[in-house]
């Protein structure tokens, strides 16, 4: 599957003394394909997860389109949406949402689980087994510390093996040893023929990148 942004935008509103449109991201093209991991880099509020979070259909452009193969994913209904993305794409957020009521373990499953399918244990074993999280799978997130979290968030990212992994600073909280494992989870998902593109501040992580996107003002240098 290839994802196709072209001329997406930005446009926030808010309360500012001279203009209250604050652009987050100008029209921007970017193409990533089969088996390609992109990395996006750039400072705070460069506008990486706005950008991001537009690919994943989190947030509704401005202006532009996003198409997966011939999917224009905006032209969709939420509901579509929703369950379009939980087919094929695989997002790791910026922030931590573990739902609080699961364990580890139903989180992970919560991909297959929300719509009545049932997660292969082999799948779910494996992933806590990768990212050291099989003696954690029982613990409730309030019980964990930021780094397992985000583990718990890329072990549910990669459950249904998605098409298309889109991944906000997945080795944000990881020491070096869970960043290369996290990494080469994805670079394997690559391998597999997966879309990747992870935001990061990492350059052992953008080190796994085929090709590196930097961004700086709301624009792609
Ligand atoms: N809902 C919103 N309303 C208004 N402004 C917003 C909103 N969300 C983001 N912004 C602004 O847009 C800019 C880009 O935000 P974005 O979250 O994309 O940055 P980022 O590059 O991901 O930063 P970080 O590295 O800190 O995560 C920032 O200046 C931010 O303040
Ligand atoms: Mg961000």
């Amino acid at each position: 599957m290839r994802v196709i942004a072209q001329g997406i935008s930005k446009d926030y509103f808010r309360q500012r003394r001279d203009s209250n449109v604050f652009t987050a991201l100008f029209p921007t093209d970017m193409t990533v394909s089969e088996g390609e991991i992109a990395a996006v880099m750039g400072r705070s509020g460069s506008g990486k997860s706005t950008l991001l979070n537009i690919l994943a259909g989190l947030l509704s452009p401005t202006a532009g389109k996003v198409t997966y193969d011939d999917a224009d994913i905006f032209a969709m209904s939420d509901d579509e949406r929703s369950v379009f993305r939980n087919k094929h794409i695989g997002v790791i957020p910026q922030v931590h949402t573990g739902l609080h009521s699961l364990n580890v373990r139903q989180n992970i499953m919560l991909p297959y689980d929300m719509y009545g399918e049932k997660c292969p244990d082999e799948r779910i074993d494996e992933l806590l087994e990768k990212l050291g999280l099989m003696t954690l799978a029982d613990v409730y997130p309030d019980e964990l510390s930021g780094g397992e979290m985000r583990r718990l968030s890329i072990a549910r990212a990669l459950v249904r093996r998605p098409d298309v992994i889109l991944a906000d600073e997945p080795t944000g909280d990881l020491d070096g040893d869970n960043t290369r494992i996290a990494m080469e989870l994805l670079a394997q998902a690559a391998g597999n023929g997966a879309c990747v593109l992870f935001v990061t501040h990492d350059d052992e992580a953008a080190a796994y990148a085929h090709k590196v996107y930097r961004m700086s003002q709301g624009r792609i240098e």
